[in-house]
């Protein structure tokens, strides 16, 4: 059914395949649109056309990350190490309604998965509605949040309620002093309390993002993992990332895959691995109890070679990689009530010019170090992973 629109097309092909504005413009569904309406474009002429958009490398335009808000409740160290930020001026952030509406229109354009990401997004007061909206639209496979769970205890039942998917819990350590070190927030037990919330709200397939940090908690794989047993959460270790923000970042400290899964089958014996699932991030091991978890190789073994995701800043800054030097402003269009078939193209053309393989490149480098320094990362907000979302 979907049409791939191959990356070599001429752009007035590729627009005619997504549905001629013209011709779309008559027709009767999009005229809501045009007027300002909405995010469920099912059943308009542009939806009919099904249109999914490959990369230059083939990669398919699927997941969208999208951040609702710049600021967190926590700093962590390996995101968050400064004292002072800036924010994104609050008058460019979306609105509700601007941030449904063009995930209305990514959704024309093949994006099937959709993860909430900040900052922090429970920060972001109207989250159970911007759910509640996104959950209606049917071509939403998979609504995710990627949180640190500070606020989860009092939302989960609400977020449930309002149709969000699965949830993705931050935890980098179940020791009240480090993880008071490493966040600068003495906020543990509202973490654990947060997780156990989601499981009594009935989310399926939670999971738990750990970043591992030599010296940090390269000691705690174990406990972490049994911790996910106990909650019944896949837990997935993270190579610590050279991401903006990152700026204590350090080869050194960096953990690989290899020494993790080393130090796990130290404690549990053989470990098998389950086959590879497509675009995810994550390998997946079994022990031999039948846990599963995962391992986010993204410093050493990159996955930008099967990379389906971009990410949105609250501000509507389009990222087609999370190392992207610059991003495609989209605000600006949805503010200027440019036509919605306007701004698909606009979608599709980037997209399938895109060649970003960002960490790939990464690893390439002979020296590697932080990817800005402070400095840098003053000049522009949108270079922070803070902002560009986990
Ligand atoms: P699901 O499969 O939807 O459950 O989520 P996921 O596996 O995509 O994982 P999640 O969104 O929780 O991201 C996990 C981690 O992968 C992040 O915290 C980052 O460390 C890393 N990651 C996420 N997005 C990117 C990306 O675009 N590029 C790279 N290199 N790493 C990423
Ligand atoms: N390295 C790896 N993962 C990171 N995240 C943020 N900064 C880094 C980094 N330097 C990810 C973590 C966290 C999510 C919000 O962002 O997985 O869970
Ligand atoms: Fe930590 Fe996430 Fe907040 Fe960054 S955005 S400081 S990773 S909780």
């Amino acid at each position: 059914m979907c049409r791939f629109v191959a990356a070599d097309l001429h752009r007035r092909d590729r627009i005619v395949r997504l549905g001629d504005p013209r011709k779309v413009r008559r027709r009767e569904g999009l005229r809501a649109l045009s007027l300002g309406g909405v995010e469920n474009l099912a059943d308009t002429a542009l939806a009919e056309s099904g249109a999914q958009v490959a990369d230059r490398l083939g990669r398919p335009l699927r997941s969208l990350r999208l951040s609702l808000i710049d600021m967190c409740n926590l700093r962590c160290n390996y995101c968050m190490p400064a004292d002072e930020y800036i924010w994104l001026p609050r008058e460019d952030i979306l609105t509700v309604d601007e941030i449904c509406r063009l995930v209305g229109l990514f959704t024309e354009c093949g994006v099937d998965k959709v993860r909430l990401t900040g900052g922090e997004p429970l920060m972001r007061r109207e989250l159970v509605q911007i759910v509640e909206r996104l959950a209606a639209n049917p071509r939403i496979s998979d609504l995710s949040l990627t949180t640190n769970a500070v606020q989860l205890g009092r939302r989960a039942e609400s977020l449930k309620a309002a149709g969000l998917g699965r949830v993705t819990v931050s935890l980098d350590t179940l020791r009240r002093d480090r993880f008071r070190q490493l966040t600068r927030r003495d906020q543990l037990d509202q973490v654990i309390e947060g997780i156990e919330a989601a499981r009594r709200a009935g989310f399926e397939g939670l999971k738990i993002n750990t970043v591992i940090m030599r010296g940090y908690n390269d000691d705690e794989l174990i406990d972490l993992l049994e911790f996910g047993k106990r909650t019944r959460s896949e837990v997935r270790f993270i190579e610590y990332m050279d991401v903006g923000g990152a700026t204590q970042w350090s080869m050194d400290r960096v953990v690989s895959r290899g020494e993790m899964l080393e130090k796990l089958e130290a404690r549990y014996g053989a470990i098998e691995r389950l086959s590879a699932n497509g675009s995810a991030p994550a390998d997946r091991y079994v022990l031999g109890d039948g846990t599963v978890f995962g391992v986010i190789a993204s410093t050493t073994e990159p996955f930008c070679r099967t990379c389906d995701r971009s990410r949105v800043t609250a501000d509507g800054l389009w990222f087609l990689c999370l190392y992207a030097s610059s991003g495609i402003d989209l605000r600006t269009p949805l503010r200027e009530a440019a036509p919605p078939e306007e701004i698909v193209s606009l979608i599709a053309d980037a997209w399938a010019g895109r060649v970003d393989r960002g960490a790939e490149e990464r690893r390439g480098l002979s020296q590697r170090g932080p990817l800005y320094q402070i400095e840098d990362l003053r000049k522009d907000p949108h270079r922070e992973m803070h902002t560009r979302g986990g």
